[in-house]
């Protein structure tokens, strides 16, 4: 099992496709382990995109995630980053494949809808900077025992 960070940015709950978009990772039996609707502050987006910062876009970027409330989750599931980053595909909404999030909702790069950690360790660190430790639930659904069969559990 993996954990990965999930956040629902500005043009998601602006453009008021968050529920559809949410379902997606539902329906795939990604297990929700924690959720906040917030506002993201400058001094929050530069600790997220620290390996942005100095790039020519994260001006932009920093006004867009702020500009408007996000929804910060945390998945869990087995290869999550990798399985999450496939369903949301490539980063920028013109080239995402079609099938994927970006891929039939977005036309943009900057305003791709959700971003997911890009590694275990990223999602370590993100999660620390959007959740304390006792918000996110560990839990065991119900249903797990329909999603795989005992013998693909590592
Ligand atoms: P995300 O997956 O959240 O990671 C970094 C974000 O920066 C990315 O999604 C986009 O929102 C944004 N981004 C990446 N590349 C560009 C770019 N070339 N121009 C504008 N925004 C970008």
């Amino acid at each position: 099992m993996e954990r990965s960070f999930v956040m629902f940015k500005p043009d998601c709950l602006e453009r008021r496709l968050l529920g559809r978009i949410l379902a997606r990772f539902e329906d795939k039996g990604l297990r929700l382990l924690a959720m906040k609707m917030l506002l993201v502050t400058p001094a929050m987006s530069r600790q997220h995109y620290a390996e942005h910062v100095s790039k020519p876009f994260y001006p932009a970027l920093e006004q867009f995630i702020t500009g408007a409330p996000v929804v910060a989750t945390v998945m869990e599931g087995p290869e999550a980053v990798r399985v999450i980053r496939e369903i949301l595909g490539a980063t920028s909404g013109l080239k995402a494949a079609a099938g994927t999030i970006r891929g039939d909702y977005s036309s943009s790069r900057q305003m791709n809808l959700v971003h997911a950690s890009d590694s275990p360790e990223s999602a370590a660190r993100e999660i620390a900077i959007y959740f304390k430790a006792d918000e996110v639930v560990a839990w065991d659904p119900t249903l797990a025992c329909w999603l795989q069969a005992p013998d693909e559990k590592d």
